[in-house]
Order: structure tokens, then C-alpha cells, then sequence
């Protein structure tokens, strides 16, 4: 039963039991719309209460039905439900332990109380799939909590805890222990002081009237601006409000421009393509198997660099003990002041609660000595890629640890199973591939090396989902997924230089594409001097230096190493991030395109530069499916949505391409081929999903 009925004298307990999440899909609503609709018909039910019978109390709108062509019938959906707990003539009050999100909060705000436990949790990511709350969230909460707090609420998407709820008003009552005993206590208390029904609709409780609030509508479309460009639903979330101002004493007509918009948000690509990201995520952290993953008490890290120093972070904030280890006093020291003022800086805005900083830091203990490493059991090294190096440092870490530990590296590229078989273990070796700045980052790469056992594959993902991270499985494989797609991408964007059109063309066409930033905004940010000292130490000869290499050399010569002395590719004045042209980079651009034999001609339009930057990521994370490196194309999404900044709302480079059609993308790829050769020669997987007439998904 998705719903059960029981009574407690006059108290009507319905009690939702749709596991796992009570999802508001067909399937919960019917028999929840019943037990409501006959409740309020009998006269023994005083009041009701709604409940869980679950840890969650309600995650919203089932979203796999927004998928299906057919919107829910008007008699079955959420809004009816609203409706029935609206028009209820009996108090109902909303029980709420575990989370009430999206139409689950709806739902809760359709009753007359909210009484909680101290695990309860409130909010409206609708936003993070591309809606907005559509079954009366922009109408009510504004009347409830004030327009600010809605539009925090809906624009932010992010939880609200029982004593915020009961602070700002959202909650009425903090229940003690014994849930349902405590909520039927007060549901007769209630009756006994003939508490009134209460409906939210019915007035316009803090709305302002229309005018009073613009400053803070135009605040609302100020930070829409700055942390949302691109995304359509923000917007209409705003219209959804001022329209709950400018209906005030008109709750339907506010409601049905709600629904309107709600409407129009369900057929934009962009919510498909967020909910594709949602899916996706989930399928992702699966990627380990079945196998049971080994409990991780100890851990240690190799290196405490910008990576080292970020996945240390990582394991103290997931309450594990770390052992960080450096070559000398002095980088550890300076490792260790890092990662200090990194905590300080997460603990003053939020991300980590108060204190947290200083209980943190006491689980990361420095060390010079492998012999300190003894009792972990998890290592991550994340010294610089050299093998040779990686390799010495796997048969140290090989000896100084228990049998049963687990030795992780942290390479970007190099080949696990080599560093496996430096030790005696290989079977407890893979890759964790972490992406900078690592304890911001979500997405970490889990590489499978050819010895790699089952649970050691399940204890990466398992330790993963710990630090609150993306894991998405891949091959051992050079580049793995993400950083073999990268290079396709950049020697492309360098292609475009060297043809004729500028840099700040190009990144402007991937920013309005959606990036965070261009290109070469990213290597001046990054440092063009950490490749140049690289080929220069490995001494690489001039003939196997790629184009875009020649350039980050010829500049690097001339003292321009990024935005970390003020000129790189572009110049930036004291202070500033923002990118200004140089002519005198054009002219060196110029003159090294001369040298290297490039035809220049006119600067590419946007719609080119996007299509010969992003059909690489397509047509080698294809290659990488058909090689076995990535699983899944949903995967493949998640590595270059987390760790690479590709705009969620466009659903991660393969999904992309599905929804611009593969046939059409396939198509432009040959026109590519005939025009710039081999680079581009399609990918066989590609051709057959394009053929097939499917996604990849189903190829
Ligand atoms: N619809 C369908 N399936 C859902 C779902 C939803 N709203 N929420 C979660 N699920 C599924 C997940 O896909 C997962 O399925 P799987 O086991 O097959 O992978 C399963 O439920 C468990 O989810 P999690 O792995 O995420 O479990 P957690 O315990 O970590 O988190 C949660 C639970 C906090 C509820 C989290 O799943 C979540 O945030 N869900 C999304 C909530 C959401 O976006 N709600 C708004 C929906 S849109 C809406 O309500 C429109 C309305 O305004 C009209």
C-alpha cells in the first residue's frame, strides 16, 4: 500500500509509503488524493495528519514522469491534491521528519499546520532541474514567509533546517521524539482549543502590496545575472512571485500564472537536460558494482601540494583521519598553511559549520617519515607527474602499509597499472583522480587498472560518496575520460588562433556557449608556464611540440606566464581578472602561424567556434565508449558537467549532441574531416548511434 489509513480516536493518520523517496507520482497520488478526499467527508475524523512512513517525507514530483509526453491528468495531479488539503473543511496538519522537498514542501504548505522533527529539512531545488515550484510554492510560501525568503528559497534551491523552518514561520510546532504519538498529541490539542482551519490561500498573509517589494525583485534578477547566466527558470521563478504580489487578493489567478510558467518550463530542453544531470549522477555512483567496499578508518595522502593538500581537506571533512606526508619541513609547513586559510575561508562563508575549521584541521597530522604512515588504510598519492617517481613512491607506500590497504593515485594521465605492479599488492592499486581545487571540485575519476580487485574498486566509490563527491568509474587509459576529451578541445580552440580569429573571440563564443570561461582565459588562470617548464625539463623536442605549445613557449619566453604575473595570452590590470587583448600577442600569433604554414583567414563566427570546440569532446567521448574507457555517455556527462564546467542546463557534451540530433552533428564532423583532415574522422560509435537513429544510451 503506497498509502495507509488508521485513525487514533478523532485523528485521521495518512501516512505515505512509496519507497523510496515518496515521490509524487501516479501511483502515490491516487490513493493520497482518495484518503484526503474521504476524510474530509467523514464526520469521526477531526483532523488529519499527513506523514511518512519513510526517512524521507516527501522529494516532490516524481521527475521520471516529466519525461513522458502526457502532463497528469488535472483530476490526478499534485495541484488536486493541494486543492483537497486547501478546501478541507477539518485542521491537517503535516507531520514532516526527513526531507519535504520541491511538491513535497507543496504538499506541506497546503495544510493548516507543519509540525516537525528535528531532522526535518525544506526546499525547493525545482530550480536545480530547470522548473520552478509548480503546485502552488511561489503563491503560498511568499504569503508565508515573505517575498525575500520565497525568492531565496526557490532561486537558491537549497535546504532549510527544522529550527530556520521554525524561526521564519515555515513550521508551526518542533515535535519531540515519538513522532506519531507527539503529532497526535497535538492534533487533539488542537481540536480541544477548536484551532481554526488556517489555509495560506486565503489571504495575502505577507505579501506586500504590488510596488512595495521591487528592490528586492531587482536584487533577485541582479543575482541571476552574476550566478545563472544562461538558465531560464530563475526568471520565470521571479515573474512567479511578483505575479503572487500583483494578484495578492487573488490566490487562483496568481496560481494559474504559476502553472502557466511551470508549464513552459517542462518543455524547454533545459529541464530535460538538468534532469538528464540528475539521473545521470545517480547512475554514475553505481558504476562500482556490487561488490561490498572495505571500511576506511586512516587514510593518508603523498604530496601536500595544491592536490595533496585539497584531497587531505577532503578526508577531514569527511571525519577521517589523515596522515599527509611531504619531502621536507618547509612544504609541508607551507602545505599545512594552505589548507589552513582553505578552512578558514570555507568555515566564514558557510560551506562547513561553524568550528568546523579547527576540528578539521585536528585530523590532518603532518608527517616527513613513511614509517608515520602505519594504520592507514587508504593512500592517495598526488605528487607531479613523473612515473618513475609515482612508481618509487607506490613500492615505499607498498612497504610502510598494512597488507589490506589500498594505494590510490592521483595521476591526471599516467598509467595506473604500471604503478601497480611496483608494489606487491596490484590488486589493491587504482586511480583517484581528483580535479582542482580538489575540496571545491565534485567529480572524481575511479580508474580500474587491469589488476584492480572488485571491492578495492567499491571501496574508491564508497569513499567517494563520503567526501560528498561524484565518482564516475573509467578505464585505465591515457587521459582517462575527461583529460582525453580536454585535448581535443584545446588543440581545436589553438586551431582557431592560428586560422585567424582572436582569442577573446573564441572565448566569448564558449562563454556565451555557457562555459565559465574561454579557453584561454583558463590556461592564463591555470599558468602557461607549468606546461613550458614541464617540456622544457623533459627536454621535448621543438618538432613534437603541438601549435598551442609553441605559442605557450614563444610566450612564456617573453615573461608572460598567465594571470599570475598580469599577462599571458591576454593582459590584466593589478587586481583585476578580467582579460584585455594584446596587439602584441596578435602579432606573435600571427607570425607563428606564418612560420608553422596555417592559411589565415577570416575571424570564425561563434556558431563554428562552438562546433569545432565542442564536436571534439563529442567525437572522442564516443571513441571512448567504443574503447571501453567510459561505460556510460550519461558518464561521460557528469565528468565534463563536474570537473570540467560545461553548462548543466545543456546536459554534459554527449546529451548535447543528442538533443542538436546526432545526424546533423555527425554530418558536421565529415565537413570537418574533408576541410581539416584526420583529427576529425569520425568515431565509429557515432556513426552507428547516428545511423540507428538513437542516443547513445541505447546504442
Ligand atoms: N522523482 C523521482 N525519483 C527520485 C526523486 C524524485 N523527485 N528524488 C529521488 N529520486 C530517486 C533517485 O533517482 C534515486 O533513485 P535510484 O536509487 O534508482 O538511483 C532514489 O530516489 C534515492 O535518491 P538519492 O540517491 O538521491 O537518495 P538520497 O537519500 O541521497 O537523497 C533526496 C534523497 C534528498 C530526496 C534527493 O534524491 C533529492 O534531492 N531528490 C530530488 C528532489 C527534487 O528535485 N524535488 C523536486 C521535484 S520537481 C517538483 O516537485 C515539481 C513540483 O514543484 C510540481
Amino acid at each position: 500500500m503506497t498509502v495507509n489509513v488508521s485513525d487514533r480516536g478523532p485523528v485521521r493518520l495518512i501516512e505515505m509509503n512509496s519507497p523510496p523517496v515518496n515521490a509524487l507520482g501516479a501511483k502515490l497520488r491516487m490513493p493520497l488524493l482518495d484518503a484526503i478526499r474521504a476524510a474530509s467527508r467523514d464526520d469521526s475524523a477531526g483532523a488529519l495528519l499527513l506523514l511518512s512512513g519513510l526517512k524521507t517525507w516527501c522529494a516532490g514530483a516524481d521527475i521520471k514522469e516529466f519525461g513522458l509526453s502526457e502532463l497528469p491528468a488535472p483530476e490526478a495531479s499534485l495541484n488536486a491534491i493541494c486543492d483537497a488539503l486547501d478546501t478541507c473543511s477539518k485542521p491537517v496538519i503535516a507531520v514532516v521528519d526527513g526531507v519535504a522537498y520541491g511538491g513535497g514542501l507543496e504538499l506541506a504548505l497546503a495544510c493548516d499546520y507543519r509540525a516537525v522533527s528535528a531532522r526535518a529539512r525544506f526546499a525547493f531545488p525545482e530550480v536545480n532541474i530547470g522548473l520552478l515550484p509548480g503546485a502552488g510554492g511561489t503563491q503560498r510560501t511568499p504569503r508565508l514567509v515573505g517575498v525575500e525568503r520565497a525568492l531565496r528559497m526557490c532561486l537558491d534551491g537549497k535546504p532549510v533546517n527544522a529550527g530556520q523552518a521554525l524561526e521564519m514561520g515555515l513550521a508551526d510546532r518542533l515535535l519531540e521524539d515519538g513522532l506519531t504519538e507527539a503529532a497526535c498529541a497535538f492534533a487533539e490539542e488542537m481540536l480541544a482549543a477548536g484551532a481554526p482551519v488556517r489555509k495560506i490561500s486565503s489571504g495575502p498573509g505577507k505579501l506586500p502590496r504590488p510596488g512595495e517589494a521591487a528592490e528586492v525583485f531587482d536584487g533577485a534578477r541582479q543575482l541571476i545575472a552574476r550566478r545563472m547566466r544562461g538558465r531560464d527558470s530563475p526568471e520565470l521563478i521571479v515573474q512567479c512571485i511578483e505575479q503572487a504580489v500583483a494578484c495578492r487578493d487573488d490566490f487562483r489567478a496568481g496560481l494559474a500564472e504559476e502553472r502557466r510558467r511551470f508549464v513552459s518550463c517542462l518543455k524547454n530542453p533545459q529541464s530535460k537536460a538538468l534532469s538528464h544531470v540528475f539521473f545521470a549522477e545517480r547512475a554514475a555512483a553505481r558504476g562500482a558494482g556490487g561488490a561490498a567496499a572495505r571500511a576506511v578508518e586512516r587514510a593518508a595522502v603523498i604530496g601536500c601540494g595544491t592536490m595533496g593538500g585539497g584531497i587531505a581537506m577532503n578526508f577531514a571533512i569527511a571525519g577521517i583521519p589523515v596522515t599527509v606526508l611531504e619531502t621536507g619541513e618547509e612544504a609541508l609547513e607551507r602545505g599545512l598553511s594552505v589548507i589552513r586559510g582553505n578552512f578558514e575561508r570555507s568555515e566564514k562563508s558557510g560551506r562547513i559549520p561553524p568550528g568546523g575549521a579547527e576540528r578539521s584541521m585536528a585530523l590532518i597530522t603532518p608527517t616527513t617519515d613513511y614509517g608515520a604512515l602505519d594504520g592507514a588504510d587508504f593512500a592517495v598519492e598526488a605528487v607531479y607527474e613523473n612515473l618513475d617517481l609515482k612508481k618509487r613512491i607506490f613500492t615505499r607506500l607498498d612497504r610502510a602499509l598494512g597488507s589490506d590497504a589500498i594505494l590510490a593515485s592521483n595521476t591526471s594521465y599516467l598509467d595506473i597499472d604500471r604503478m601497480a605492479e611496483a608494489t606487491g599488492r596490484p590488486g589493491q592499486v587504482l586511480g583517484m583522480h581528483f580535479f582542482s581545487p580538489a575540496n571545491i571540485m565534485r567529480l572524481v575519476e575511479v580508474i580500474e587498472g587491469r589488476h584492480s580487485s572488485a571491492d578495492t574498486v567499491a571501496t574508491a566509490f564508497s569513499l567517494a560518496s563520503r567526501m560528498k563527491k561524484v565518482p564516475v568509474w573509467s578505464a585505465n587509459s591515457n587521459g582517462f575520460i575527461g583529460n582525453r576529451m580536454l585535448s581535443g578541445y584545446m588543440f581545436e580552440a589553438f586551431e582557431l588562433l592560428f586560422e585567424g580569429t582572436p582569442p577573446e573571440s573564441v572565448d566569448a563564443a564558449l562563454r556565451d556557449f555557457g562555459l565559465p570561461m574561454g579557453p584561454f582565459q583558463m590556461i592564463d588562470l591555470v599558468g602557461l608556464d607549468l606546461g613550458w617548464r614541464a617540456r622544457e625539463l623533459a627536454g621535448k623536442p621543438l618538432e613534437e611540440r603541438k601549435p598551442g605549445e609553441r605559442l605557450g613557449d614563444a610566450l612564456c619566453e617573453r615573461e608572460r606566464f598567465g594571470q599570475k604575473n598580469g599577462r599571458g595570452i591576454y593582459n590584466y590590470s593589478p587586481g583585476s581578472r578580467v582579460p584585455e587583448p594584446d596587439p602584441g600577442v596578435a602579432g606573435l600569433i600571427e607570425e607563428l602561424a606564418e612560420e608553422l604554414g596555417y592559411k589565415r583567414g577570416p575571424p570564425a563566427g561563434a556558431e563554428e567556434i562552438v562546433k569545432r570546440c565542442m564536436y571534439p569532446l563529442v567525437n572522442v567521448g564516443s571513441a571512448l565508449l567504443e574503447e571501453g574507457v567510459a561505460r556510460a555517455a550519461s558518464d561521460i556527462d557528469i565528468v565534463y558537467v563536474y570537473g570540467y564546467g560545461f553548462p548543466a542546463w545543456r546536459g554534459g557534451p554527449m546529451h548535447y549532441a543528442e538533443q542538436q540530433g546526432l545526424d546533423g552533428v555527425l554530418e558536421d564532423i565529415r565537413g570537418f574531416h574533408d576541410r581539416f583532415g584526420a583529427r576529425w574522422t569520425p568515431a565509429q560509435r557515432l556513426v552507428e548511434a547516428a545511423a540507428a537513429g538513437r542516443g547513445f544510451g541505447e546504442g
